[in-house]
């Protein structure tokens, strides 16, 4: 007996010495919180949320210096603040933005101006309103460079443009910030469209002007091509556009592969589109863009290899990816599904209706290479083919409910989740009746 105690002790204490902080953790009551040698030494939770707020503020404010780009050359500011501001044109009025899908942040309003705002006080119909919103940084996604005399001198954009909305709990396009949700109401074609100078895209795609704006006035809501200035390829060969629905940008911690096609994780795509499609100064390389038939105006123009003093994306990238992978999918408002029904489809979706070979519960996206072929989800390739790994990646599905406008699928090619299930059951021969495929939507609107 008092050998095996010394025997035991000498293992524990092997054991102790080889993971410090180790016999503790597996002793532990599950509910109790983790022992104080995990928070102090190896997560530093101070550092990480430090990390947290400032990838937020990178993603809701940073332009990463883009404003050389949208406002010195492309001149953007003038087309908003109009002739009357010291612009050109017409301007743009707050009605107007809000058409074209920017978004307020009500939270930034001073209460006196939400109070005139309500009480209809405000003219919503003029560009100066849309300057006093910009000074406040009110308006999603938009920045706004003013000098001493409050004239707009240039502006910039943020990851928020695209991946954020508001909760419309002011008005329809005003409310506070929700982000990482896919903005399915921005026409960012018709905002690039207003620029007095589209000389640098012209250059940039090799195209003339005439061309630049059909391409643009293309798009529609919720789509951008990230590909466009790299392939040059504006259409499918059946003539629609080739952009792309803007993703949710939330519920991606533990996903490996990211963007439609799987082109790489989340700082790939940051540094992506900062660099090269916001045109912030910064540092970007992926030879596999160095090739010039795949990617003519990528080899033309250089964008595989970028390379700018000062790199105002690289150092901000930890943070920014930290931000993103915090950002939890929301969970749907109760009562938006039907629950009974819900539970019946996530029964098929591991079963008979296979989903969970691809979409692995609870990630929904296949845990490792989460990348597939066209033929296998029986669609066309011609995305696949633009990216390097010529496949289409795992949707993860989780709060798919925050992105029905614009339809499912990267080109949003099935307008509702039925539309997707009765692909699938096609496609995969499930030989699902009506009341099954109900209750995998109302599953699918559970996530
Ligand atoms: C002009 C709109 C636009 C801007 C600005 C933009 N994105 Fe995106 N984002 C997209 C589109 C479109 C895609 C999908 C691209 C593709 O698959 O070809 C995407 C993809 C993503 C993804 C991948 C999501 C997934 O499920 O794989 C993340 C994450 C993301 N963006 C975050 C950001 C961050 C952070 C920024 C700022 C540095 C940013 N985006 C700027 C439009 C935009
Ligand atoms: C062979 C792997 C595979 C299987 C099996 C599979 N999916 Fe998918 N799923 C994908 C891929 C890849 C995409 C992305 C398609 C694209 O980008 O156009 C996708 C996209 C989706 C989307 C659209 C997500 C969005 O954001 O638009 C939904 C919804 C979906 N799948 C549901 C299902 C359901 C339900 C099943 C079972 C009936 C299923 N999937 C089976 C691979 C699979």
């Amino acid at each position: 007996m008092k050998n095996r105690l010394i025997i035991f002790s000498v293992v524990f204490l092997a054991f102790a010495i080889a993971h410090p902080g180790g016999p503790s953790l597996y002793a532990q009551d599950k509910n109790s919180p983790p022992p104080a040698v995990f928070a102090n030494d190896l997560l530093n939770l101070t550092f990480a949320q430090d990390m947290i707020e400032q990838g937020k503020s990178i993603f809701r404010f940073d332009t990463f210096g883009d404003e050389a780009f949208w406002g010195d050359q492309l001149q953007l500011h003038k087309a908003i603040a109009g002739a009357a501001n010291g612009g050109v044109g017409p301007g743009v009025s707050p009605n107007t933005a809000l058409a074209v899908g920017l978004k307020v942040d009500v939270d930034a309003l001073p209460a006196d101006l939400r109070n005139s705002i309500k009480a209809g006080a405000v003219n919503l119909d003029d560009p100066a309103t849309t300057l006093a919103l910009l000074k406040l940084d009110a308006v999603v996604g938009i920045k706004g460079f003013f000098d001493e005399k409050g004239s707009m001198t240039s502006v910039g954009i943020t990851c928020a443009i695209c991946h954020s909305t508001v909760d419309n709990s002011f008005a329809p396009g005003i409310g506070k910030r929700l982000d990482g949700w896919a903005n399915r109401d921005l026409n960012v074609g018709k905002i690039i469209s207003l620029a007095p100078n589209k000389a640098p895209l012209e250059q940039e795609l090799n195209v003339d002007e005439a061309t630049l704006l059909t391409v643009l006035n293309s798009w529609g809501p919720g789509k951008f091509d990230a590909l466009l200035n790299k392939d040059g390829k504006a259409f499918r060969p059946d003539g629609k556009t080739a952009a792309v629905l803007i993703p949710p940008a939330f519920g991606l911690a533990g996903v490996n592969l990211h963007m439609w096609t799987g082109f790489g994780s989340v700082p790939y795509w940051n540094a992506y589109v900062a660099v090269t499609e916001m045109h912030g100064l910064g540092t970007f390389f992926d030879e596999r863009l160095n090739d010039p038939a795949k990617y003519p105006l990528a080899v033309r123009n250089g964008t595989w290899n970028v390379r700018n003093t000062p790199d105002l994306v690289t150092s901000k990238l930890p943070a920014l990816h930290l931000y993103q992978l915090a950002l939890p999918a929301p969970k749907p408002p109760t009562g938006s599904f039907d629950e009974a029904a819900a539970a019946r489809g996530k029964a098929l979706f591991t079963g008979k209706a296979t989903c969970a070979r691809c979409h692995v519960p609870t990630l929904y996206t296949d845990p490792g290479h989460n990348i597939h072929k066209a033929d296998e989800i029986c669609i066309d390739s011609f995305q696949a083919d633009r990216s390097p790994d010529l496949g289409y990646r795992t949707s993860p599905l989780k709060g798919l409910w925050t992105h029905t406008k614009g339809g499912f699928y990267h080109d949003g090619r099935f307008a509702t989740l039925l539309d997707v299930v009765n692909h699938y059951d096609s496609c995969f021969s499930l030989g699902l009746n009506d009341q099954e495929k109900n209750d995998l939507v109302e599953y699918l609107k559970s996530l």
